[in-house]
């Protein structure tokens, strides 16, 4: 099926590990101008710029820390100046930190809400200008911000937000641009592993309907879909890839 993006650009935050990486590979095969945000990982983020050459595309990275505003504004006002405007914009950038509930400090809640809340609704308002009319806004939330999670609550709460921010987005941009979520499962990255340390062998087997975690080109698949034109009458929706981690 031709998704009809050829020639749109999209621009990824956290595009230099894990499942960015693999929707900016995504994108690529589908002939997207690629700008791939990183934050510390310079020389990862120009690895997956070189796969998305290889694919026949192009694209460029773009440093990007999510929770600090100043950083925000000046990649966007480089990107208009050196792309122009852009189609789509994937609010990927995350991190988790496994700490229980009755441990967490004022400092930790406040740094993973920034990174995983405050930073996404901040990229998406310096964003409205820069996002051509008939765009689409995908965020990643995740299944944690469904169920809950007492061994990481910052994290799940500031994805619940992200799922509720989905929406208002989605009502307030309608129909110029299409705002979109989607909440993975336990996906094989970094954040994941580290996520599931400590966590029991069997949980797949015990837990998932699929018996295994995600490969992170199961999740940007469903990213790419939905940001193209083929997914054109999907609004506001929150896109479960959890395995069978839990049914609604
Ligand atoms: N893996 C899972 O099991 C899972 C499940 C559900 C949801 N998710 C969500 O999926 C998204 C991607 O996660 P992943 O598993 O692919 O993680 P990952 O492989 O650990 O990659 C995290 C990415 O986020 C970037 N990043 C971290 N802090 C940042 C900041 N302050 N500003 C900008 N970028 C920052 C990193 O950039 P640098 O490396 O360049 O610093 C990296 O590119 C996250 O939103 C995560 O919450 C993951």
């Amino acid at each position: 099926m031709d998704l009809g993006l050829k020639g749109k650009k999209v621009l990824i935050t956290g595009g230099s590990s894990g499942i960015g990486a693999a929707t900016a590979e995504c994108f690529a095969e589908e002939g997207c101008h690629v700008i791939i945000g990183f934050n510390n990982n310079q020389s990862a983020a120009n690895t997956i710029l070189d796969s998305v050459r290889r694919k026949g595309s192009d694209g460029a990275i773009c440093q990007i820390d999510v929770s600090d505003i100043v950083s925000i504004q000046k990649a966007l006002r480089e990107i208009e100046t050196s792309h122009g405007k852009i189609d789509i914009l994937v609010s990927n950038a995350g991190k988790n930190i496994v700490t229980p509930l009755e441990r967490v400090t004022n400092e930790e809640w406040e740094a993973i809400i920034s990174i995983n809340l405050n930073g996404p609704y901040y990229l998406l308002r310096e964003s409205i200008t820069l996002l051509n009319e008939g765009g689409s806004v995908i965020f990643v939330a995740s299944v944690a911000g469904e169920t809950g999670a007492p061994h990481h609550p910052h994290y799940a709460a500031a994805k619940a937000g992200i799922i509720n921010l989905t929406k208002s987005a989605a009502r307030g941009l309608a129909p110029r641009i299409r705002v979109n979520c989607i909440a993975p499962g336990m996906t094989v990255t970094p954040m994941g592993m580290d996520t599931m340390s400590g966590r029991d062998k069997d949980y797949a087997e015990k837990k998932l309907l699929a018996k295994r975690f995600a490969e992170p080109q199961e999740i940007a698949k469903t990213i790419v879909f939905i940001a193209s034109p083929a997914a054109s009458f999907i609004y506001g929706a929150t896109i479960d890839i959890n395995g069978g981690r839990e049914l609604r």
